[in-house]
């Protein structure tokens, strides 16, 4: 039995409309419940515009929402950004900020997403960073060099973060939206690692929640959740089918 509760979070990414959120929220909720939710923590991450959606439809559950990026400013003149403040008037418990898909495609860098964190933080929302490393990292044995960067990078603020407002994601950029899972074994070792340069960042890092993601399907959870350094899972495309995310939320419960 592992002593840091496990967390599946489903990251919806840029899809769903109202009408096809509605049919996930209902799944969700008839599935999900406090008997489950006592064994395993649950959150969505809709679009921006889905957060009071979130809010209506899981408002009295205890699963949380949150968003999928947020500001590195406070307010004022940025158009077409959104604030933690605004998260948190939305009921957002968490925020994911550093996923692979915005440092790649939108250039975000280890300094600009730890500013991110910062701010979320302030406004006692828990951040969920996201790091990992490309295929051309692993094959050319730079793995942990890298990881060890994005680590590192958010020293600023991890000594003395609470425990229950701060997640890592590992998630490796070649196991993303491919079906190339990381084997439990390279996950688990990345874990370990990852947990070690949070010690050495000053954060309580036995404590800290390390997840998994990266074509996490209900076949593969199980053998992943099993692994001692791995806390639950970060769910991309799984997480849009209702009997997917919730097998996965079961598998991280029985871990
Ligand atoms: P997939 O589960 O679709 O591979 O996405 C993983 C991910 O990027 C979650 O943030």
């Amino acid at each position: 039995m592992k002593t840091r509760k496990p967390f599946v979070v489903g990251n919806w990414k840029m899809n769903g409309d109202l009408i096809a959120n509605e049919h996930l929220f209902t799944a969700l909720r008839a599935s999900i419940d406090r008997s489950l939710l006592s064994q395993v923590e649950v959150a969505i991450a809709p679009p921006y515009p889905y957060l009071g959606q979130a809010s209506a439809w899981l408002g009295d559950t205890e699963m949380a929402w949150g968003a999928q990026d947020v500001a590195s400013f406070e307010n004022g003149a940025f158009t077409g950004e959104v604030s933690a403040s605004m998260l948190r008037d939305l009921g957002c418990r968490w925020v994911i900020v550093g996923h692979s898909e915005r440092r790649t495609l939108l250039g975000e860098t280890d300094d600009l997403i730890a500013h991110k964190a910062e701010r979320a933080l302030a406004q006692d929302i828990g951040v969920i960073v996201c790091v990992g490393e490309t295929l051309e990292d692993r094959e050319s044995d730079r793995t942990e060099s890298v990881l060890a960067a994005q680590i590192d990078a958010l020293a600023r603020f991890t000594s003395g973060v609470r425990v229950d407002r701060f997640v890592v994601a590992y998630e490796p950029v070649w196991a993303i939206g491919t079906g190339r899972t990381a084997s439990p074994e390279q996950a688990q070792a990345a874990h370990v690692f990852i947990r070690s340069r949070l010690a050495q960042a000053g954060a309580d890092a036995a404590r800290v929640r390390i997840l998994y993601g990266g074509s996490v399907k209900p076949a593969s959870a199980p053998s992943l959740f099993v692994m001692p350094d791995i806390d639950g899972g970060l769910i991309g495309g799984a997480s849009l089918v209702a009997e997917e995310f919730v097998a996965i939320c079961r598998s991280a419960a029985l871990a």
